[in-house]
């Protein structure tokens, strides 16, 4: 689905859409370096999507999350956070953090 669902150590998700916000490629997640690396042109990205390496003008955009009531996530991919430059994603978008 090109997106990654991860979880602070507070315990609140959030969702990030995998797509690079340079040119569009997929970033992998690289455990060892604990960072998104675009293949493409070498952009990185922190575990909450901040860029901050390479060509990529802003992070990772996010998408909604929030809980059913069998308990699993539900991501919806049509709200789309958008990352904005030198802005931290958690603070602009508190409702991009899901508690359970
Ligand atoms: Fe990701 Fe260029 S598309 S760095």
């Amino acid at each position: 689905h090109r997106l990654w669902v991860a979880r602070r150590e507070d315990g609140r998700f959030y969702v990030l859409f995998g797509r690079c916000t340079h040119l569009g490629c997929t970033p992998e997640w690289i455990p060892s370096m604990e960072k998104f690396k675009c293949p493409c042109h070498g952009s990185g990205f922190k575990a909450d999507g901040t860029n901050f390496e390479g060509p990529a003008p802003r992070p990772l955009d996010r998408f909604k999350v929030s809980l059913a009531q069998d308990g699993q996530l539900i991501v919806d991919t049509t709200v789309v956070y958008p990352g904005q430059s030198g802005k931290q994603s958690d603070e602009l978008y508190p409702e991009s953090l899901l508690s359970v």
